[in-house]
């Protein structure tokens, strides 16, 4: 395992396309570390260059303190799991896992052994003499993190391998790879545009928007101290309430809210930021109270997030799923002044 840094990286694509713009991350020694942002911000670009396969327009990228920025792909002892997991159609399960194994002219015995441990920490056993034709989306996945697995890495960049699973198994597979990774102790960056895979993956997480590093923190950081909108907004589901309001000394006041805020920040108007879960209908100590015009409640077992109005902004609510609410309904909320986020409309940045 080793550690992993970019520093001050852009690039650039021949049309122009800045796909990277002045990236810095330090990936630590055995960290798993998860790049999470929408199609399109850069992801994938970030991590194929991080394995060689694409160059690099400006900075530094370092693997293990050693700038790899000349060194090619084969050179450089990490092992990328694909969006699209390529693997060869004519080869079997086991020979695709095997193959590099093969090309380094490793015993069969050792090959053998390599394969088994693999196959069995991704509980591939059955299915290893198959042709990738007629193994399901998931356990072709699944060989293509072996053939990562058996070359025993540096570095393992993954990039939205778990996006083609079905939901039931991605959630297995989440939880197999963060066994992978304690087993291994090895270094991950791991690409995704899902933020709850993110959230359930990371030691930390780098959010990118538009090719631009927005916030870098674990997980409970990320989620509880969104450094601007674009973080807040991204990071949670349902994404977090925005509310414009006015602000006078410590009152931030809305159409139909008004909340004392913890301390007064200096603007006359800025963006609330209310999560789901910090309205609720149990009143607490120093919260405010608003009123919500239900339009649509979604139960969905553990949680009910009510969708309503506030003085004509939408808003969700995580409320008791046993609670029946109907639509027309007025629901009185309390909103928990610990949690709320306050933003900066002109720059975004959160001031709070
Ligand atoms: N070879 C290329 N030439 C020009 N532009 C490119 C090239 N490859 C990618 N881009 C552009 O660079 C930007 C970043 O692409 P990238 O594939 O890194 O996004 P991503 O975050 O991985 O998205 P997704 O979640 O859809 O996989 C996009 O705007 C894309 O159109
Ligand atoms: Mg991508």
């Amino acid at each position: 395992m080793a550690s992993a840094s970019i520093e001050h990286v852009t690039k650039r694509f021949p049309g122009g396309e800045i796909a990277i713009n002045d990236l810095s991350l330090e990936i630590r020694n055995g960290e798993f570390l998860v790049l999470v942002g929408p199609s399109g911000c850069g992801k994938s670009t970030a991590l194929r260059m991080l394995a060689g396969v694409e160059d690099v327009s400006e900075g530094v990228i370092k693997i293990d303190g050693r700038v790899v920025n000349d060194v090619p792909e084969r050179k450089r002892d990490v092992a990328m799991v694909f969006q699209t997991y390529a693997l060869y159609p004519h080869l079997s399960a086991f020979e695709n896992i095997a193959f590099g194994m093969r090309l380094h002219g490793m015993a069969q015995e050792d090959i053998e052994a390599c394969v088994g441990r693999a196959a069995e920490i991704l509980e591939l056993g059955p299915f290893l003499h198959r042709k990738p034709r007629q193994l399901s989306g998931g356990q072709q996945q699944r060989v293509a993190v072996a053939r990562a697995i058996v070359r025993d890495p540096q570095v393992f960049l993954f990039d939205e391998p778990l996006s083609s699973i079905d939901a039931k198994l991605r959630e297995q597979m989440r939880v197999e790879l963060r066994k992978i990774h304690r087993t291994l102790r090895s270094t991950f960056i791991y690409v995704t545009h899902d933020q709850v895979e993110a959230m359930a993956l990371g030691d930390r997480i780098a959010v990118m928007e538009a090719g631009v590093l927005q916030q870098v923190g674990t997980p409970r950081e990320v989620y509880d101290h969104p450094a601007n909108l674009f973080v807040a907004g991204f990071i949670g589901s349902p994404a977090m309430n925005f509310i414009p309001v006015s602000v006078s000394g410590r009152t931030a006041k809305a159409r139909a809210l008004e909340l004392e805020l913890p301390y007064g920040p200096h603007l006359d108007e800025a963006i609330l930021g209310i999560r789901p879960e910090a309205l609720s209908q149990r009143v607490s100590a120093g919260g405010a109270m608003i009123d919500m015009e239900v339009d649509l409640a979604e139960n969905v077992g553990r949680d009910q997030f009510v969708h309503g109005l506030v003085g004509g902004d939408a808003i969700v609510a995580r409320i008791d799923p046993n609670v029946k609410v109907t639509q027309g309904e007025r629901v009185r909320l309390a909103v928990d002044t610990r949690l709320v986020h306050l933003f900066d409309p002109k720059t975004g940045l959160s001031v709070l």
